[in-house]
């Protein structure tokens, strides 16, 4: 790598952002925790740095510091909000702390010719925290807005830069310019981050890593395991064993696309194991959603582990692992979103069937996977999959899990789903301000009706459909009224023994986004 930003982070809730938008310039970055070791960092070969933002006062005790090979390293710098002000106070120039950090929209108006900012006034939004009293030598003011007479600053001949506001969040529109402007002309990266060079890169990283061993892949119908799957195809082609466990939990026509996706994109290779019976016999009469978690991770593993000792238990293991999994894990202060997933990683692999892991999309998020996806030319059903849990409609089925009741919420779901991407909600078209996740839940409640001249007594649909970034917080998505009451007639109309909708309105917090 030849091409990569380095992004220090200083703990702003706002970091990841920073690296999604330089990808998006198809330009490669990385996030280090601001301490990280030098050779660590160096390891990129970075062509400029970015400084986060974060929640100090420079002057703070024990207040993360620049660690000094950034600026012995000659190259541009671009400091972001506390990383301005950290650039500010370690070249010499006074920082005046004020009191809390407080956030905002606001009009910055730029003062002189420079090679960051374009002439003229625009809306940022900006972080207005600590004051610059004084300049370092060689820098001088680019923009100030009302109430921030240092909004942005530079010293060109050392390319070091900083901005107040943040460029990273789309309440500045034209933050996108900002970035664009400091990594493609004043740090000089090439814009060489395409799906076709990830794919090249992945495949000789693979190749290095497992050899002449074999890999053993566990897929989901999930696009992270799909695209991880393809990938390692592509580099060992028949070293690589395939599993698909259909936990009969599976949603409609999953496991027929997913098999046809390998037959057509991957060249087949692919072992379904059909272990619906065994799930449900031994999910009968459970109701408790912890103890139907606990059963299905349970039952999943050793029903993997039978097939992986089938072809003499190989090394590795391909894992769907993306690049927020692992910033959420590593970066400092954000233990407590980590917390907040474990409970989802079901089970866990038992010590005795250990492997070691391959994980091709570590560095990438969500929406890299998908181009990538689509440039191994896997189908974009599978591509623009919205994410499912592991444990599948089980949670979704609240009451107890029966093959009627799962095929019931399975049409439910599939009524509900197609509607919303034929409206442009969901899937390849509906853009970043499209539902997140959406599906159908089916309540452990009957409701009295009227169908016909017939009094009903039938069970009830519950749909649910998020907007979120993160999945950490969500909000309920303000669908049509007409959309809605046509999803809901079809699902009266086609599935029987549903006599009534209801769509959830909560948000999360205090609800989740599943409701088991
Ligand atoms: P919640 O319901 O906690 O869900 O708001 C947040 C996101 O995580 C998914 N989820 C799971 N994923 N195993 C998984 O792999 C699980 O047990 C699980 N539970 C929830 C959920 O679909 C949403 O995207």
């Amino acid at each position: 790598m030849t091409n990569a930003i380095a992004i220090l982070d200083y703990g702003s809730q706002y970091t990841q952002l920073i690296a999604r938008r330089v990808r998006e310039l198809q330009v490669y970055c990385e996030l280090f925790p601001w301490d990280a070791p030098e050779e660590t960092v160096q390891a990129i070969h970075p062509a400029g740095y970015i400084l986060s933002g974060g929640p100090l006062s420079v002057y703070a005790k024990d207040a993360p510091t620049l660690p000094p090979y950034v600026i012995e390293s000659g190259l541009p710098v671009l400091g972001i909000c506390y990383g301005m002000q950290l650039l500010v106070y370690t070249l010499g120039g006074r920082v005046s702390p004020a009191g809390e950090r407080e956030y905002g929209p606001a009009e910055i108006e730029t003062l002189a010719d420079n090679p960051l900012l374009p002439s003229g006034k625009q809306p940022v939004w900006m972080s207005h925290g600590d004051r610059i009293e004084t300049l370092p030598p060689g820098f001088r003011v680019l923009a100030r807005s009302g109430n921030c007479p240092v909004a942005a600053l530079g010293d060109e001949k050392n390319r070091w830069f900083g901005v107040q506001f943040h460029p990273e969040v789309r309440h500045t529109p034209g933050g996108r310019e900002l970035l664009s402007r400091f990594v493609m002309e004043i740090c000089k990266a090439e814009a060489d981050w395409t799906p076709a060079s990830i794919i090249t890169q992945s495949v000789e990283r693979i190749r290095a890593q497992v050899g002449n061993e074999r890999v053993l892949s566990a897929v989901s119908g999930g696009v992270d395991s799909s695209v991880a799957t393809a990938l390692v195809r592509r580099a060992v082609g028949d070293q690589l064993t395939a599993i698909l466990v259909d936990t009969g939990m599976l949603r409609k026509d999953e496991r027929s696309q997913v098999e046809a996706a390998f037959q057509q994109s991957l060249g087949g290779g692919l072992t379904v194991v059909d272990a619906s019976q065994t799930f449900l016999s031994r999910l009968a009469g459970v109701t408790e959603p912890e103890v139907k978690r606990r059963i299905i991770g349970e039952t999943f593993i050793r029903i993997f582990e039978a097939q992986a000792l089938k072809v003499g238990k190989p090394r590795f293991l391909v894992q769907g692992t993306i690049y927020p999994d692992v910033v959420e894990s590593s970066a400092p202060d954000r233990s407590k979103a980590e917390r907040i997933k474990t409970h989802h990683n079901v089970g866990g692999l038992p010590s005795d069937l250990s492997f070691e892991l391959v994980e091709p999309l570590r560095y990438l998020f969500k929406d890299e996977v998908r181009a990538v996806g689509e440039a191994l030319g896997l189908p974009s059903e599978l591509v623009w999959r919205q994410p499912f849990p592991g444990p599948g409609l089980a949670v979704r089925c609240l009451g107890e899990i029966t093959a009627a009741r799962l095929e019931k919420l399975r049409q439910a779901d599939a009524i509900f789903t197609t509607e919303l991407a034929e409206a442009g909600f969901l899937g390849e078209n509906s853009g970043e301000e499209g539902v997140a996740q959406a599906f159908a839940v089916l309540l452990p409640v009957r409701t009295v009706g009227v169908m016909g001249d017939q009094r009903t007594y039938q069970e009830v649909v519950a749909l649910r459909a998020v907007t979120t970034s993160d999945f950490m917080t969500a909000d309920w998505a303000r669908l049509p009224p007409d959309l809605l009451a046509r999803v809901a007639n079809r699902i009266v109309n086609e599935v029987s023994g549903v006599n009534r909708v209801a769509y959830d309105i909560t948000s999360k917090p205090p609800a989740t986004i599943e409701w088991e």
